[in-house]
């Protein structure tokens, strides 16, 4: 029989994060006193397998996002929050396509023509995506390009900094872990999220054509899919990298989103209006009793 694919990958001075082809996946601690010769200590080398990979990607937004649990905010929906959620989400796609075929040119560059067409593909695949967003704003009845021109929530500036600088990197191999955690995040999200937002606005409104193709339902998944494969496929220098980067992403992705999730509807309230420059006027909300789901991390 075939041995199982282990991959690990230490991803700070404490953690080795180890998985197996099998779904196994556990937190090392590297050098532990009297643990004896650590066999995760020198970087992996073998061939990547898919169980293994998305293990360790996973299990790299899981750590990152470990971060802020003592700190983590409670997600109610509100249509403030859901307006804010849809202003980071315009933020966050409406530079990936120009990102993605920045770095698919410097791999081209640098000989890497498979990393180039995956990198281009993905670029294809996100275009048009922060229409999405703004389309859902103004079904909303907001002026949805005077807040997303005049607003971007700080920690969302961060996360947002964080691509751009990984996409011209000399070797922007990180830019895949940044999207596959933001894309990971989103396909966690399922019809039960979706029906949240529905249920606070009237009828006649679609605001969730960027949450509908974000999600478990839409393009999310196989993109999810397209990544882990492409990563399993790579050398073992890129996938430690891409996992170093996701865990890295997890980290400004975790903390940018918390801030938002901290801030009262009055304070969110507060910031869209002035970016509108006017007073702002919602569709009256339809909360259904008893539903939960995060409607307000659109992105
Ligand atoms: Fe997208
Ligand atoms: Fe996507």
């Amino acid at each position: 029989m075939a041995k199982l694919v282990t991959e690990w990958v230490n991803v700070t001075d404490d953690v080795t994060i180890i998985s197996r082809e099998s779904g196994e996946v556990w937190f090392h601690k590297p050098n532990a006193p009297g643990a004896g010769v650590d066999p995760f200590a020198a970087p992996m080398t073998g061939k990547g397998s898919l169980g293994s990979t998305v293990g360790l990607l996973d299990g790299a937004i899981n750590l990152g996002f470990l971060t802020i649990e003592q700190n983590r905010a409670k997600t109610t929906s509100t249509l403030p929050g859901y307006a804010v959620a849809l202003i980071s989400a315009y933020h966050t796609s409406v530079d990936t396509p120009r990102n993605l075929r920045a770095a698919a040119k410097r791999f081209e560059e640098l000989g890497r023509p498979e990393v180039a067409a995956y990198l281009e593909l993905r670029a294809r695949e996100e275009s048009g995506h922060d229409r999405l967003a703004l389309k859902d704003l103004q079904a909303l009845g907001l002026p949805g390009k005077k807040l997303v021109d005049n607003y971007v929530p700080e920690g969302i500036r961060k996360l947002c900094r964080r691509f751009d600088n990984l996409c011209v990197e000399d070797y922007p191999i990180g830019s895949i872990g940044f999207s596959y955690c933001l894309e990971r995040t989103a396909a966690l999200k399922q019809e039960n999220d979706i029906a949240v937002v529905k249920a606070m606005c009237p009828d006649n409104i679609d605001a969730t054509r960027f949450l509908r193709s974000h999600s478990a339902l839409g393009s999310e998944a196989s993109h999810v899919e397209e990544t882990i494969e492409f990563v399993a496929s790579l050398p073992p220098s890129d996938r430690v990298e891409v996992v170093r980067s996701t865990y890295e992403s997890a980290l400004v992705m975790a903390a940018g989103y918390n801030e938002v999730l901290h801030k009262s509807d009055a304070e969110l309230i507060e910031a869209l209006e002035r970016a509108a420059n006017e007073t702002l006027h919602w569709p009256e909300p339809r909360r259904m009793e008893g539903q939960g789901g995060n409607a307000r991390s659109a992105a």
